[in-house]
Order: C-alpha cells, then structure tokens, then sequence
C-alpha cells in the first residue's frame, strides 16, 4: 500500500480524498512533475522544480514553496514508499473551489497531491540486451498552443498516446500543420542523420523536457557528438538514421520503426549507443 501526502498529510493513498469541486478534477487546472528517484536519488531535481515554479507562475497559481520544502517532500515520499526506483509525482491544482465557475476564485488554496510509484530501474546501454527498439506512429499535432506549460488537463496528450496504444505502437510522433516535428505525447524526440543529433528548439510546441535538457548539457560537456537545437521537418525525421525519444521514466529509448518503415538501417543505433551510456553515467551530477 502506498503512502500519499496531501495538503500536508501523508496518508495511505485510499485515505486521501478530494472533493468534486477540486478545480483539477473540474477543470484540469493544474501542473505536475514527475521526477525519477533511484535508491533515495533523484535525477534532475532542480531543473522538475524550476519548470513546476514555471507552470504555478504561468497559470496564476501562487503557492510559494522553497526548493527545500519540495526537497523534503519528495525525500520523505521516497522513504516511505521504500526508497527503490520510483517516479516522484507532485501535482498542484489552484484548489477546491464552492461552485463550478471559470474564473479563478479569489483566495483559494492550492490542493498539493503528492504519490511515489515504483518504475523500472533503467539497464546499462548496451546493444546485446536493448532489444528491437520502440516502434512509433506519427499523427498531427492537435493539442494546445501552450505545450510548454506542464498542464495537468492532458486529454490532448491522452488521446495521441492511446492512437499509438490502439495500433500496437508505444508512442506518437508528432508534427505540426507546418510539417515539423514537435514532440511525442509524452516524451521528447531526437533524430540523428550522418552522426549528427538534432531535437526541436524549446518553444511553446513542446515541454521544455528534463530528460532533454540532460541529454543536451551531458553531450556538449563531453563534446565528441555534435547536436543542434533546430526546425525539424517530417521529410527529414523519415529519411534519418536514428530516431530516440527522452523522458524521464524512460531516459533515452531508441526507436526503430515508425509508422510502417524502418528507421534508418533497422537496427538501434551506435550514436543512440554513446549518449545513452554518457546518459547514465552523468545523469545524476544535475
Ligand atoms: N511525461 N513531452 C511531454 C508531452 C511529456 O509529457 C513528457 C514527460 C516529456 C519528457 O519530459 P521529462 O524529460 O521532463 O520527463 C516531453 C511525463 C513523464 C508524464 O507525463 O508521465
């Protein structure tokens, strides 16, 4: 049984309870994060933080909590839910409204939900035991102009996610109405053609990924692959060498077919090989 903590309390997660009238369970008004922890460790705490700060702020939700204090709580979520590999969940929602009314409602308290669920600890790179690699669909784009914000109404996300679940893919790339790559519905893409890795520029069509940004400061710190933050178009994605997608859940997954082709020669790739090791040598140094 796994111990949740809300608005202050922890509690076993069939204790706590939130009323109807919660504007995250009404309207989706919300942020989250998911921050990975391994053995008592997190990956990327403070830039899940940073972006959480970000989201409260562009949404108008003042809860004002110190690094501290979101430190302890997810320090203690993670010892008492036996401190293994978990995904760290913390949602903020503006808070339990007396009616169902748009608006945002004058002094209101932020409901703050915190859970810790077990996730698989990630296995050393290695081209022996990767397996064949995910396969991927690719689909329009059709949520919301404000990705960049980790909102917790995430129907547009659900519904790309289950167009890949429902075609036995695990994940949906996605392009805008301008052919150009965005993310995926829940982890952020990167291509490589001729050694070279590119992933799309941090704008208001994707979430500014943890996992992203570590993979970025991680291979420009050892400098042997180049990379480029750039407009991505879908004939480009088609025609590269290795397609990968990040999250944190996932690190860094390689992706060998997309819709009904194979990416690039078919098999997981040897510069998805270099930074996936640099990956997890370096990722808990941020
Ligand atoms: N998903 N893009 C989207 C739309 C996401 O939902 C996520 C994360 C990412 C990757 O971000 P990060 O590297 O910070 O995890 C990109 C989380 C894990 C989720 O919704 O469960």
């Amino acid at each position: 049984m796994s111990t949740v903590f809300l608005n202050g309390n922890y509690m076993p997660i069939e204790e706590a309870k939130i009323s109807p009238l919660d504007r995250g369970f009404l309207f989706g008004d919300g942020i989250y994060e998911l921050i990975p922890s391994y053995f008592g460790k997190m990956v990327g705490f403070q830039g899940h933080i940073n972006r959480i700060n970000d989201g409260l702020n562009a949404i108008g939700i003042e809860l004002n909590w110190s690094d501290a204090q979101w430190q302890e709580l997810c320090d203690t979520l993670s010892k008492k839910n036996g401190a293994g590999p978990l995904g760290i969940y913390l949602h903020v929602s503006r808070g339990t409204d007396t009616k169902r009314f748009h608006a945002f409602p004058k002094n209101i308290t932020p409901t703050v939900f915190a859970m810790a669920f077990e996730i698989p600890v990630p296995k050393t790179p290695d081209l022996a035991t990767v397996g064949k690699g995910y396969a991927l669909i690719s689909s329009e784009d059709l949520r919301w102009k404000r990705c960049q914000i980790k909102s917790t109404s995430l129907l547009g996300n659900v519904l790309h996610f289950q167009e890949a679940y429902a075609a036995g893919s695990q994940e949906t790339l996605l392009y805008n109405s301008n052919n150009e790559l965005t993310e995926a519905s829940s982890s952020n893409i990167f291509i490589v053609k001729e050694g070279v890795i590119a992933t799309p520029i941090e704008d208001n069509q994707i979430l500014p990924g943890i996992t992203r940004r570590l993979v970025i400061d991680i291979l420009a710190k050892d400098g042997s692959l180049s990379l480029e933050e750039r407009v991505i178009t879908l004939d480009e994605v088609n025609a590269a060498d290795e397609i990968w997608i990040t999250s944190s859940s996932k690190e860094i997954v390689p992706v060998t077919q997309l819709d009904s082709k194979v990416v690039g020669d078919g098999n997981v790739g040897l510069v998805w090989l270099k930074a996936a090791t640099l990956y997890s040598k370096n990722k808990f140094s941020y």
